[in-house]
């Protein structure tokens, strides 16, 4: 008798950020799985066998939530923000995927959340109102010069920009070089948004110009947001709103 899978994405931070959806399935689970701050963050209803893990054992972590499906469990894996952004719902696909046969009968529910870029950008306005990407600062799973040649592509393209894992203590360098090369290439007065456990009780705002923006601003508990050249500051009942008009000006932008 085959059970399911079921990854979910508990928001930024703040619990009111859980989904309905979201709080039904975490009611519903026989297991849950993820790394401790995220199991940390729930309340499972009793008799729920809970499996804390290491935030560096995705794989191992959503072989096990098979293996026990296959049992016939309800298993709930829960990342933070949403779960198809550099989250589990990816590494549950890659186990998926090694071992298809064997896990065919398996039903699998992903439930998405309010990633972290979205409750930093409705903190400070609507920095992300027009065209941007998103990028994955960290070189753990793929090459700097990959991140290089992506940065590159997102300011000559005019994107506004959302940077996650920007740095972190084993690898300061990167976030160092995405600024130097950033300050090299936009007008010093593009603003930056340093936003760090947004929805929490440790939330920090930064806004600087990029030509003021250091790499100490930004730790692996913050989501950095670059805006596009079109980006504005705008003042209004003593408060500072950042946004990026939905339309571009009728201009030539090479
Ligand atoms: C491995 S990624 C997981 C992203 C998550 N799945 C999401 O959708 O938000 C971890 C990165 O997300 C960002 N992040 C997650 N929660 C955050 C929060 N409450 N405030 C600021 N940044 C956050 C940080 O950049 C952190 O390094």
């Amino acid at each position: 008798m085959s059970g399911r899978v079921i990854v979910v994405g508990l928001g930024a931070g703040d619990p009111a950020q859980i989904t309905p959806q979201v709080a039904q399935a975490i009611d519903l689970a026989t297991d849950v799985m993820g790394y401790i701050p995220y199991i940390d963050r729930i309340t499972p209803k009793q008799g729920v066998r809970l499996h804390p893990s290491d935030n560096r054992v995705e794989i191992e972590r959503a072989e096990h939530a098979l293996t026990l499906a296959q049992a016939g469990r309800i298993v709930l894996i829960v990342s933070s923000g949403d779960p198809g952004v550099f989250a589990m719902a990816a590494a549950l696909f890659e186990a998926l995927e090694k071992n298809l046969r064997k896990w065919q009968d398996i039903d699998i529910e992903i439930l998405p959340g309010i990633t972290a870029m979205l409750a930093a950008a409705a903190l400070v306005g609507a920095p992300l109102g027009h065209d941007f990407c998103v990028i994955n600062l960290s070189d753990n799973l793929k090459p700097w010069s990959i991140i290089e040649k992506r940065l590159l592509g997102a300011v000559e393209a005019d994107f506004a920009m959302a940077f996650y894992n920007p740095r972190s203590k084993s690898r300061p360098e990167g976030f160092e070089k995405t600024l130097k090369l950033l300050q090299s290439l936009c007008e010093p007065d593009r603003p930056v948004i340093f936003a760090r456990a947004v929805t929490t009780k440790e939330e920090t705002v930064q806004i600087v110009p990029i030509c003021k923006a250091n790499a100490e601003m930004a730790d692996m508990r913050t989501l950095v947001i670059v805006g596009s050249s079109q980006t504005r500051i705008i003042k209004q009942n003593k408060q500072k709103w950042i946004y990026t008009p939905r339309s571009y000006p009728d201009t030539d932008i090479q």
